[in-house]
């Protein structure tokens, strides 16, 4: 079934498990004093506005060597080989090379050699975008075993200067291994897209530059376009990106439920893209259940866009937070915009 701006998945066919998470972190911790040496800016205000205390920085590490370590970790805990996947599917904005892809790098350093591997882009939701993808593709039997992976080297793209972007991101990946089960795994998922607002939240492309365009330019003078211009690093209106996620992500929420039959209450815990803890805790207000049950690490780690969601899944299952049968709800949000949840069954 399908309804405008948001796709409803089919729930009649195999049953799809999460069997295995695992995350990459760069070696180095960025506090947020440290970034008043480069901006003008302190750690009360990033702590209060956005509940960040510091953040992971890659120095020497690729984004294929984090996406890496993130897979190597998920496989273990699934206790499956690379060899074993049919499917690598990595989300991300900032691949090492744009050919080869992000997941061709991973399968090679992996040896996932009988895996089919894309990348896909959707910013912060990427993850979940890319786990309904490994998902569909497990469903319709078109493969047994799948990895996916939310991996982002943000500092890349970050303008180091702009003291009101660069306090908040981090670099990270995080990864889930995917699998045909016999019990219940993912419930549903819901995703949706409000490409009107994408301006929001902007990277520029390398900018289109060839002979017959220069030569279109020199008969006929500058070419005009619907295009913004956001500049070569990541552009954001905080506000709107604020206001966008503190009304799609209870919708999104609440559509889970009406779609699996639960209430608010049945859920253990919620495990939202780490972007700002005043956005989790206007969402925990606005759905009407315990902060308690909002799971926070983005004072450790900043918002590591598609990464931070199974990043916080590595942590709560290492902290023994995550027992058979608990029900979890992710939510991730962001650049398109889009946003994207799931209610999953540990
Ligand atoms: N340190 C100190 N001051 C800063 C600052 C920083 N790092 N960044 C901005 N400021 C200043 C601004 O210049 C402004 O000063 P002014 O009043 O003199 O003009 C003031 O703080 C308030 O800025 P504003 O942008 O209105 O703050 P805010 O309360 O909206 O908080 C965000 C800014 C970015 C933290 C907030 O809008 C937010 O979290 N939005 C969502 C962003 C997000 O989650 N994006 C990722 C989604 S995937």
């Amino acid at each position: 079934m399908i309804e405008r701006g948001t796709i409803f998945c089919d729930n009649n066919m195999a049953e799809v498990k999460i069997i295995g998470f695992g995350e990459g972190i760069p070696k180095r911790c960025v506090s947020n004093d440290a970034l008043t040496t480069l901006v003008d800016t302190n750690d009360e205000w990033i702590r209060s506005r956005t509940g960040i205390q510091q953040r992971y920085i890659a120095t020497d590490e690729t984004l294929t060597d984090l996406c890496t370590q993130a897979a190597q970790n998920a496989l273990e805990q699934a206790g499956i080989t690379a060899e074993q996947l049919d499917l690598v599917i990595v989300a991300t904005l900032t691949p090492d090379l744009a050919l080869p892809n992000a997941s061709c790098m991973l399968q090679k350093s992996i040896g996932a050699v009988n895996a089919a591997c894309f990348d896909l882009s959707a910013a912060c939701s990427g993850f979940m975008y890319a786990l309904n993808t490994a998902r569909m593709y497990i469903k319709g039997g078109a493969a047994k075993y799948a990895l996916v992976v939310g991996g982002e080297i943000l500092s890349k793209i970050i303008d180091w200067t702009d003291r009101s972007t660069c306090v908040l991101f981090g670099d990270g990946a995080g990864a889930a291994v995917v699998a045909k089960s016999d019990e219940p795994g993912i419930l549903d998922i819901v995703l949706g897209t409000d490409g009107a607002k994408g301006e929001a939240l902007m990277l520029e492309e390398r900018p289109s530059d060839n002979p017959f365009r220069r030569q279109y330019i020199e008969e006929n003078g500058a070419i005009e376009t619907n295009l913004p211009s956001a500049g070569s690093f990541v552009s954001m209106n905080g506000q709107e990106v604020f206001k966008f996620a503190v009304k799609r992500v209870p919708e999104c929420i609440f559509k889970i439920l009406e779609n699996t039959g639960y209430s608010v209450e049945d859920i253990d815990y919620y495990v939202l893209h780490q972007a700002n803890l005043r956005i989790l805790s206007c969402v925990a207000k606005k759905i009407g259940v315990s902060y308690d049950k909002f799971y926070v690490n983005l004072d450790k780690y900043g918002n590591t866009s598609a990464a931070s969601v199974p990043i916080a899944l590595v942590e709560m299952s290492k902290k023994g937070m995550l027992k058979k049968g608990m029900k979890v709800i992710m939510v991730g949000f962001g650049g398109g915009l889009t946003w994207g949840g799931g209610l999953v069954i540990i």
